[in-house]
C-alpha cells in the first residue's frame, strides 16, 4: 500500500514509525513532514492546509490511504476534499471535527448527552462576559472557542485577572476569530489524563492511556505549550475508572455526535480530568495527542493500518486492539525559549544511539541545511524510552536526552514526577 501522512510533527513521525511496521506499507510519503520523517519516508513540500495541491498529489500517486495528523486541516475539512476525489482517507470530516473545532459546540454537546464536565455559559458579547463574571466562583477557566494552538485557556486565579483575560480574547483578539465566542468554565480539580481512542462511526477502541504535561517549567510553571513530555500507562486510569468512562463518556460521545447526524470516524482524544465526583471532560480533540502519540504508539501491538481501514469501514469491532505490557516516558527538548521566542538552525547531534525499540527520537522541529539536521522549531525532538515499568522507561528516556546535543537545548527535569505518587 502507498500511504501519505498529513503533518509535521513529533506525532506525525510516530505515526510514521508505526505505520513503517506494518507489512502492509510498501511507501509511506509525508506532507509537509520534517527532517527525522524524512528518513522513514519520501517527504514533499506541500502544506497541510493545501487540500487541493494534497489531493493532486494523493491521486498522481494513486495513493491507498491518507492519515491525517493535524487539527487544523480536519476542522477545515480536508477530509471531506479527500473524499470527494474518493481518496480513502482516515480522519473525521468538518462536521465531526468541529468536536474539537468548536469548544461551544463540544460544551453544548455534553449537556445536551449527559456526558460529565465541568459547569459552564458561553459568550459572545465581552460585557455580558464581564458581568458575569462579578458574581463567579474563584478560581475560573476562560476558553478562546476556536482553535489556538492549545493557548486559548486561561486560568485565573482572581476577578482582575479574569477581566483582563476577556478582554485579551474578546476584544483584542489575541487568538483571533477563535475568541469571537468564550466559554467560562467551573474549575475542576484532580488529575488529567489522556485517552485517546479510535472511532469508526458507532463503535471505539481505547488505546492504552497517558499524562501530558502542558506547563513549560518544572513544578507545572511557566506557560501553557503543546506538550513538553508524556507517560504512558497513567496509574491514576484505573480499571474501574475505565469502565466507568466508557460507559459515560466514550460511547456517549460517539452516540451523541450521531445523532447530531455528525458520524465520527477517525481519533478521539478524551481530555479528563479525574475529580472527587468522578472523571469529567476536560476537552475532546479530534487527533492523536502530541506527545501522547509518542508514548501511545511505540506500544501498541495491532497493525496500525488495519485498525485505520476498521475504521473507515466500520469494521473496529472486528478489531483486537492490544499493547505491550510495559510502560513508556517521552521528555521533549525544546528551543529555550520556547513558547515564546526561540532561536532556530542549530546543528543537532547525537541521532546514532537511537535503536527504535527501546529507545526512540521522535523529530518535531528539525530540517535539513547542507547536508546536517538543524532546530527548527520550539519543540525539536521527543525522546522516548520503554521500560518494564514507569519508573524504569522515566530513568532510560532521561539518560537518553544527554545523548542529544544542540545550543539553547531546554527540556523540563520532572515529566513523571507523578509516578512517584502512584
Ligand atoms: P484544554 O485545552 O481545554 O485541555 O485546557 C488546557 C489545560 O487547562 C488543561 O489541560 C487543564 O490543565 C487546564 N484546564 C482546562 N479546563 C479546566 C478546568 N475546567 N478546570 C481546571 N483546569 C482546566
Ligand atoms: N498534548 C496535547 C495535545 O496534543 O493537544
Amino acid at each position: 500500500m502507498k500511504i501519505l501522512i498529513v503533518g509535521s510533527g513529533g506525532r506525525e513521525h510516530a505515526i510514521a514509525m508505526a505505520v513503517k511496521k506494518s507489512p502492509k506499507a510498501d511507501k509511506i510519503y509525508c506532507a509537509p513532514g520534517n527532517a527525522g520523517i524524512a528518513q522513514i519516508a519520501e517527504c514533499v513540500p506541500i502544506g497541510a492546509m493545501e487540500f487541493d495541491k494534497l489531493t493532486a498529489f494523493a491521486i498522481e500517486k494513486a495513493i491507498d490511504l491518507v492519515v491525517i495528523g493535524m487539527d487544523d486541516p480536519l476542522c477545515g475539512g480536508i477530509v471531506d476534499v479527500m473524499e470527494e476525489a474518493h481518496l480513502k482517507v482516515f480522519g473525521p470530516k468538518k462536521a465531526a471535527a468541529i468536536l474539537e473545532g468548536s469548544k461551544a459546540f463540544s460544551k453544548d454537546l455534553m449537556k445536551k448527552y449527559n456526558i460529565p464536565t465541568a459547569a459552564y455559559e458561553t459568550f459572545t458579547d465581552a460585557d455580558a462576559a464581564l458581568s458575569y463574571l462579578e458574581t463567579a466562583k474563584l478560581p475560573i477557566v476562560l476558553k478562546a472557542d476556536g482553535l489556538a494552538l492549545g493557548k486559548g485557556v486561561l486560568i485565573c486565579n482572581t476577578l482582575e485577572e479574569a477581566k483582563d483575560g476577556v478582554r485579551t480574547i474578546m476584544q483584542d483578539k489575541k487568538f483571533g476569530d477563535a475568541g469571537n465566542t468564550l466559554v467560562i468554565e467551573e474549575f475542576m480539580t484532580g488529575r488529567e489524563v489522556s485517552v485517546l481512542t479510535f472511532v469508526d462511526g458507532s463503535h471505539f477502541a481505547v488505546m492504552t492511556s497517558a499524562q501530558d504535561h502542558k506547563r513549560a517549567g518544572d513544578g507545572d510553571t511557566g506557560l501553557n505549550t503543546g506538550g513538553m513530555g508524556t507517560f504512558s500507562p497513567s496509574p491514576f486510569y484505573t480499571k474501574e475508572i475505565d469502565e466507568i468512562c466508557r460507559r459515560m463518556i466514550y460511547q456517549p460521545t460517539v452516540d451523541a455526535m450521531r445523532s447530531e447526524g455528525r458520524e465520527y470516524k477517525g481519533v478521539i482524544f478524551f481530555g479528563l480530568m479525574l475529580t472527587d465526583d468522578g472523571p469529567k471532560v476536560l476537552e475532546y480533540n479530534a487527533r492523536f495527542g502530541d506527545p501522547e502519540a509518542q508514548v501511545v504508539l511505540p506500544r501498541m501491538q495491532t497493525d496500525i493500518i488495519d485498525v485505520f481501514e476498521a475504521c473507515i469501514d466500520g469494521t473496529l469491532d472486528r478489531i483486537d486492539l492490544t499493547f505491550e505490557d510495559n510502560a513508556a516516558v517521552c521528555v521533549v527538548l525544546a528551543s529555550d525559549g520556547y513558547p515564546v521566542s526561540y532561536e532556530k538552525g542549530y546543528p543537532i547531534t547525537g541521532f546514532e544511539h537511537f535503536d527504535n525499540s527501546e529507545y526512540y527520537c521522535y523529530h518535531a522541529g528539525t530540517a535539513e541545511k547542507d547536508g546536517r539536521i538543524v532546530t527548527n522549531g520550539g519543540r525539536v525532538l521527543g525522546i522516548t524510552a520503554k521500560g518494564n515499568d514507569l519508573k524504569e522507561a522515566r530513568k532510560k528516556a532521561y539518560e537518553a536526552t544527554e545523548w542529544i546535543h544542540f545550543e539553547n537545548k531546554y527540556m523540563r527535569h520532572d515529566i513523571g514526577k507523578a509516578i512517584d505518587e502512584a
